[in-house]
């Protein structure tokens, strides 16, 4: 328990959870992943092969982004705040937890509106059209997108992991669980964590984590797991 008394509500989201906002998914049929290969357009192999390809590729995602609102699961999870303490750790780069009003959102795959130096990761730079090569940041080296690419770190893994074990109540909302090191993240979850699961088609999760399956899509789902809640505590 935490000093303001209100428990902690972890959620981890992935991209099922912006998809009835009409973003596509990576791994569905029709998903991202389907339409290009991931090496080209998301490794350090790929910028380094054809930068003016990736550039394009998340040109698209920023305005196919621009162009759509959070949905029904964004805001529910956001509704959630006044009930608890809520954070929102999140595997998507678009920013639709933040227009639905939460307040706490730990990116762990990066930011679409947000641009660095492929020199230089501490500087970011905030960026709502589109860049192309020879578009510089102010150190004098090209822009590349902030990004989490296959094969890079992820730096704000270590302080999710810490985010997991303070969790009181947890919500896995619309993710495959292929990617790591996000998928390891429920094992830093205490034992005995309520922990429940929005996913149209739920990945497998082992039998020890006690999952409780909620039914739906995620925008179903949340409004679901709202009134679970409700009633449960
Ligand atoms: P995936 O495309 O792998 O998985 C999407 C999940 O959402 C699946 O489990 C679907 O069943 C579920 N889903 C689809 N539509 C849904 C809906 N309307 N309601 C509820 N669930 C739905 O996406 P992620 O797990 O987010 O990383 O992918 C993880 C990472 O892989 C991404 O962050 C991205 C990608 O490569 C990088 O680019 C670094």
């Amino acid at each position: 328990m935490h000093n303001n008394m209100k428990k902690h509500l972890v959620v981890l989201t992935g991209a099922g959870v912006s998809a009835e906002s009409g973003l596509p998914t990576f791994r569905d049929a029709n998903g991202l992943w389907m339409g290009h290969d991931v090496y080209e357009v998301a490794s350090p192999e790929g910028w380094k092969k054809d930068p003016a390809l990736v550039l394009d590729f998340y040109n698209q995602r920023r305005r196919d982004v621009a162009k759509v609102s959070p949905n029904e699961a964004h805001l529910a999870i956001a509704e959630l705040q006044q009930q608890y303490k809520v954070t929102v750790i999140t595997q998507n780069i678009d920013d639709l937890h933040e227009r639905a009003g939460s307040k706490n959102v730990l990116h762990l795959h990066g930011e679409i509106f947000t641009m660095r130096s492929e020199k230089d990761d501490t500087a970011l730079y905030n960026i709502k059209g589109d860049i192309h090569l020879g578009d510089k940041a102010r150190d004098g080296h090209q822009y590349r997108p902030h990004v989490v690419w296959f094969g890079e770190q992820v730096p704000n893994i270590l302080r999710a992991r810490d985010i997991m074990a303070d969790a009181d109540i947890f919500v896995l909302a619309g993710t495959s669980l292929q990617v790591y090191p996000a998928a390891g993240l429920i094992d830093y979850l205490d034992e005995q964590v309520p922990k429940y699961i929005i996913d149209k088609n739920p990945p497998f999760t082992a039998p020890h984590h006690n999952f409780y399956p909620v039914k739906g899509t995620a925008t179903e789902g949340m409004k679901e797991l709202l009134k679970i809640l409700s009633e449960n505590g």
